[in-house]
């Protein structure tokens, strides 16, 4: 099962090839108008690790205070790996993609779309060679983009941490501390029409 890791065994790295391999299987994702708008940044200085890492905690912190009464509960959960991990990836949107109009004309929200695809591909792959992988969220985009050089018209949407585990935990990490609960199929799929209730024309 794919899982989304947060504890890595400290002080491993992925081999060369590896990495190749799970960056291979990422770019091999189907995009919107075949526009590939993915951009993987590899972080290897261990200073710029620690720079992103306190943007995360930055964001972590000021999301614990927009939840309000449940603050409390987010700060205990373990919400990214970045210093255990051996790789750090930086994913980012393409600028210039104002000019595929291709399936995005009025859906231009199709770029995300692509670049979750290709790293959900990495995810796969990652698991399939048993490396672990934590999709982390929690950053300013604007300053994240000015740590990484990263230009006008481009974004950072994702800071991937990949690596050796002890264990793929067997539900998700979320759930096992009571965060959310998984919902059932049937509450997710309907038939003609929003919980059924379309216009046959
Ligand atoms: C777009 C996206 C952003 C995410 N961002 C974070 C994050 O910032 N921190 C985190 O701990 N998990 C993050 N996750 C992982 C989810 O918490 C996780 O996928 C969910 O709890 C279900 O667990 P599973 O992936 O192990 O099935 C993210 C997942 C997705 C798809």
């Amino acid at each position: 099962m794919r899982r989304d890791i947060r504890h890595f065994r400290p002080g491993c790295n992925i081999p060369e090839e590896q990495l190749s391999r799970l960056l291979e299987a990422a770019r091999h994702a189907p995009s919107v108008g075949f526009m590939q708008p993915w951009r993987f940044i590899r972080i290897t200085n261990p200073t710029l690790r620690r720079s992103i890492h306190a943007l995360v905690e930055d964001e972590r912190i000021c999301t614990a205070r927009a939840l309000g009464e449940r603050e409390d509960e987010f700060m205990r959960l373990k919400v990214e790996g970045m210093q255990d991990c051996a790789e750090v990836l930086v994913v980012a949107l393409m600028d210039q993609r104002e000019q595929h109009i291709f399936g995005r004309r009025t859906l231009p929200e199709m770029d995300v779309a692509s670049v979750a695809c290709a790293i959900q591909n990495l995810w796969l792959a990652a698991r399939a060679e048993g490396v672990g992988m934590g999709w982390v969220s929690l950053f300013d985009p604007v300053e994240l983009a000015a740590l990484l050089g990263i230009p006008e018209g481009a974004r950072p949407i994702a800071v991937l941490c990949l690596g050796p585990v002890e264990q793929f935990y067997d539900r998700p990490m979320l759930e096992s501390e009571g965060w959310a609960k998984p919902q059932p199929l049937c509450e997710q799929i309907w038939e003609n029409g929003w919980r059924g209730e379309g216009q046959i024309r």
